[in-house]
C-alpha cells in the first residue's frame, strides 16, 4: 500500500458512506443559481493527448512516458498538447475499503502523473458512472466520491467519464417504468452530476468530459453537471468516411459551446495511417472550425513529419483555440463542396473550403458571402502563405477529400 492509498483510507474513514446509485434518486430541477461555475477549468478547448485511438487496452505505463517525453521532443506540448491522458483499461480492483487500485500495467500512478507533471505536462484519466466501463474494468458507481478523491491525491487534471454499462441499468429502469419518458436520461443526467460534484469536492481543479456518444443531447445538459467538454457522437475511427460522417455532422451545434463550454466530436485519428494527408489536413481543419478539443490518437515516437505538421500548424490551432470561443458552422453545402466558416478574434473568420468528392475540383467563395463584401486580406492556412488582398470571389483547385482552410481579415 502506498501513500495515496493510506490517505484515501484516511478521507473513507472520516465517514464518506456512498450508497449505489438507484432510480429512486431522482434528478434535482437544475435552475440557473444551481450550474457550477467551471468556465475557468478549460477557458479554451483542451489539447493533448489519449491512449485509446493507437493503444486501446494494451496500454501500460512505459506508454504514457514514452507519450509524455514524445509530446516534448516533437514540439506539440510547446504547440499546446498538454494533456496526457489514459483511456480505459488502467484499472485494477477495488480492496475492502473501497480503494480502486490501478493494475499491474500500471505500478504506482502517482509517480507515474509526477513523471508527466515535472515535463510540463497534465495528467488524465478514464472512469465510467457504471459499475464497469467499456472494456470492462471497474467503473466508479457507488464510489464517486472516493475515486475523485484518489485522483486528486494522484495529480489528475482531466477525467473522461464514459456511460458503458451503466446503459445496461437504464436499460433496466426504462423496463421497470416504461411509462416515464425521461426515466433514462434523468438517470444519466444524475450520474454524471455524482461525479462531477465529487469532482469540484476533491479539492484540485479537474477538467470533466463527458463521454456518453451524444445521447440525449448532452450539449443542453452538459454545464449544468460542471462538465467542460462532452462527446456529441459515437466512436470515430481512422477512416476518412466515419471521420468525415462525425465532422460534417456537427453541424447546427455552434451555440451549444463557447468559452469554457465545448463540444467534443471525438479525438484526433491524424497519424494513425489509415487516411491520406489530405484526409487528415480535412480532420485537422474541421476540429479547428468546431473549436473541438484537439486530443491527438497517434503513436507520437512513430509520428512522421508530414503528420507532425498537420497537427502542429500554428493557424489551425489558433483557429480551434481562438479567443472568441465560438464554435463555427456550415455556411452552405452544394454536392461534395462544403463550406464552413468560423468568427475569429480581431474581425476576421476562418473559412474551409471542403471537397467531399473523389476528384479534385475548382472552389470558389464570394468574400461577401463571409462578411468582406470591401475585400479582405487571405491566409492560407495549410500552404502556410498570405495571400495577400483579394475583392470579389476567391478560387482554389483543392484536391479530393481536401480542404483550402482560410483566414480572413480586413484588408
Ligand atoms: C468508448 C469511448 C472511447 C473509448 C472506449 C474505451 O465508449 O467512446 O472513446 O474511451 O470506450 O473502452
Amino acid at each position: 500500500m502506498n501513500t495515496t492509498h493510506i490517505a484515501v483510507i484516511a478521507g473513507l474513514l472520516v465517514g464518506v458512506t456512498i450508497g449505489s446509485w438507484t432510480h429512486a434518486a431522482a434528478v434535482e430541477p437544475t435552475s440557473q443559481s444551481k450550474i457550477p461555475d467551471v468556465s475557468q477549468v478549460a477557458p479554451k478547448p483542451p489539447m493533448g493527448w489519449n491512449s485509446w485511438n493507437h493503444f486501446a487496452g494494451r496500454v501500460t505505463d512505459a506508454d504514457i512516458r514514452s507519450a509524455a517525453d514524445f509530446l516534448v521532443s516533437t514540439g506539440m506540448r510547446d504547440a499546446g498538447y498538454v494533456y496526457v491522458n489514459i483511456d480505459d483499461t488502467w484499472q485494477g480492483k477495488r480492496d475492502a475499503h473501497g480503494v480502486l487500485h490501478s493494475n499491474e500495467r500500471f505500478p504506482d500512478m502517482k509517480a507515474l502523473s509526477d513523471y508527466v507533471h515535472t515535463k510540463g505536462l497534465k495528467f488524465g484519466i478514464y472512469s465510467s458512472p457504471g459499475a464497469r466501463t467499456c472494456a470492462g474494468y471497474e467503473g466508479s458507481l457507488g464510489h464517486e466520491v472516493d475515486d475523485a478523491r484518489m485522483y486528486a491525491a494522484w495529480g489528475v487534471d482531466f477525467l473522461k467519464y464514459d456511460l458503458c454499462s451503466l446503459r445496461e441499468d437504464m436499460k433496466k429502469a426504462k423496463a421497470e417504468h416504461p411509462d416515464d419518458a425521461d426515466v433514462t436520461k434523468n438517470m444519466m443526467i444524475a450520474a454524471y452530476r455524482k461525479m462531477g460534484d465529487a469532482l469540484r469536492g476533491s479539492g484540485r481543479t479537474i477538467v470533466y468530459s463527458l463521454c456518453q456518444y451524444g445521447v440525449d443531447q448532452p450539449w443542453t445538459w452538459g454545464p449544468s453537471v460542471g462538465a467542460s467538454l462532452w462527446r456529441t457522437t459515437g466512436d470515430i475511427s481512422d477512416s476518412y468516411a466515419r471521420m468525415s460522417k462525425i465532422g460534417f455532422g456537427q453541424a447546427g451545434l455552434a451555440r451549444f459551446a463557447g468559452a469554457g463550454h465545448w463540444n467534443d466530436p471525438d479525438m484526433l485519428e491524424i497519424g494513425n495511417g489509415k487516411m491520406s494527408e489530405d484526409e487528415y489536413r480535412t480532420h485537422m481543419s474541421l476540429w479547428a472550425l468546431l473549436a473541438a478539443p484537439l486530443l491527438a490518437g497517434n503513436d507520437l515516437s512513430k509520428m512522421g513529419e508530414a503528420d507532425r505538421r498537420i497537427l502542429t500548424n500554428k493557424d489551425a490551432i489558433g483557429i480551434d483555440q481562438d479567443a472568441l470561443g465560438k464554435q463555427g458552422d456550415r455556411l452552405y453545402q452544394d454536392g461534395d463542396v462544403d463550406v464552413w466558416t468560423r468568427p475569429l478574434s480581431g474581425g476576421r473568420v476562418a473559412v474551409g473550403l471542403f471537397n467531399r468528392g473523389a476528384n479534385a475540383r475548382e472552389i470558389s467563395i464570394e468574400l461577401a458571402k463571409v462578411g468582406f463584401a470591401g475585400g479582405a486580406r487571405l491566409r492560407d492556412v495549410w500552404k502556410e502563405k498570405d495571400l495577400g488582398p483579394h475583392s470579389g470571389t476567391f478560387t482554389d483547385t483543392v484536391p479530393t477529400h481536401g480542404v483550402a482552410l482560410l483566414i480572413v481579415g480586413s484588408p
